[in-house]
């Protein structure tokens, strides 16, 4: 029976010590701040934005919000932005994703200074990443890598399989395992025998979202399986990606859903919020 990466603690530790961080920063009279922007009022977005300034309020960052309606256009958005990379108080940028359809995304995460790019999704901060000098790393992977050293997963020489390619988790994850010298197979809807490519993983992440679409029969005896899916059935139940009760048969590790993942992404958010309000405060 596999054992259980407890996100939810892992995360609950982190926070603890950031709190402190930051009441020493405040104590030399700073305060780190994030400004996240939601456009609109997709119900999803609407609950992590609230989750994230919950979050900061918790441990002490200040939290600036800047709730638009859906039908804001591109300049203002940019003009917003524009202001807030200026602003000295603010030392992170958020702009939740998805935004509406008539505002290029790309345009906006651009517009965005790679120096408060807490998100780590400017082309600048990906182009660190990748070259394996990262400044800003995205939360969610960001927030896996912490949970396998925390847990003592060594990664060098490890066949690692990511499941999933996206910009917010799949590709970035790929690049950070490589970076801890695993060898990394990325797979994505199009790649041929997936079960047979799972098979081979020491440590799997699946990040697809779709519900237990990952059999737990697929999985190596002794694997680490790191699940990133958050997937709502009918009934209201939360699922992962990876057929969990199977899987935690055979597997070493495993992160439950929810409790697994999850918590990890707001607690790195508030981890490269600090990190930023430290690295410009040194500049200034
Ligand atoms: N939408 C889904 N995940 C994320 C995230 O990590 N950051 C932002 N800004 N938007 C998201």
């Amino acid at each position: 029976m596999a054992i259980l990466i407890d996100g939810k603690s892992i995360s609950g530790k982190i926070r603890g010590e950031i709190a402190v961080e930051v009441k020493n920063l405040e104590s030399q009279g700073i305060k780190p701040g994030l400004a996240v922007i939601l456009v609109g009022d997709d119900p999803a977005s609407k609950v992590y934005v609230s989750m994230k300034e919950k979050a900061c309020h918790d441990v002490g960052i200040f939290s600036d919000e800047y709730k638009l309606p859906a039908d804001t256009d591109e300049k203002q958005l940019l003009e917003l932005i524009h202001r807030l990379n200026g602003k000295r108080e603010i030392h992170g940028i958020l702009v939740q994703l998805p935004l509406p359809k008539h505002i290029n995304e790309a345009k906006i995460v651009e517009a965005i200074s790679p120096e408060k790019d807490v998100d780590g999704f400017h082309p600048y901060n990906v182009g660190r990443l990748i070259s394996g000098k990262p400044l800003f790393q995205p939360c969610t992977p960001y927030g896996i890598m912490v949970m396998l050293k925390e847990s003592g997963i060594d990664l060098s020489g490890k066949e690692v399989v990511v499941v999933g390619r996206s910009n917010i988790v799949g590709k970035p994850v790929a690049f950070m395992c490589l970076k801890q010298n695993a060898t990394v197979t990325l797979c994505h809807t199009k790649t041929r025998n997936l079960p047979e490519k799972i098979g081979m993983a020491d440590i799997l992440i699946a990040a697809v979202g779709k519900p237990e679409v990952i059999k737990g029969d697929w999985i190596k005896e002794g694997a680490v399986v790191i699940d990133v899916g958050v997937n709502r059935l009918d009934g209201g139940k939360l699922v992962g990606d990876v057929e969990f009760s199977v899987a935690q048969q055979r597997a070493s590790y495993i992160t439950p859903v929810p409790g697994g993942v999850g918590p990890m992404t707001i607690t790195m958010l508030l981890h490269n919020t600090l990190q930023s309000a430290k690295r410009l405060i040194h500049r200034s």
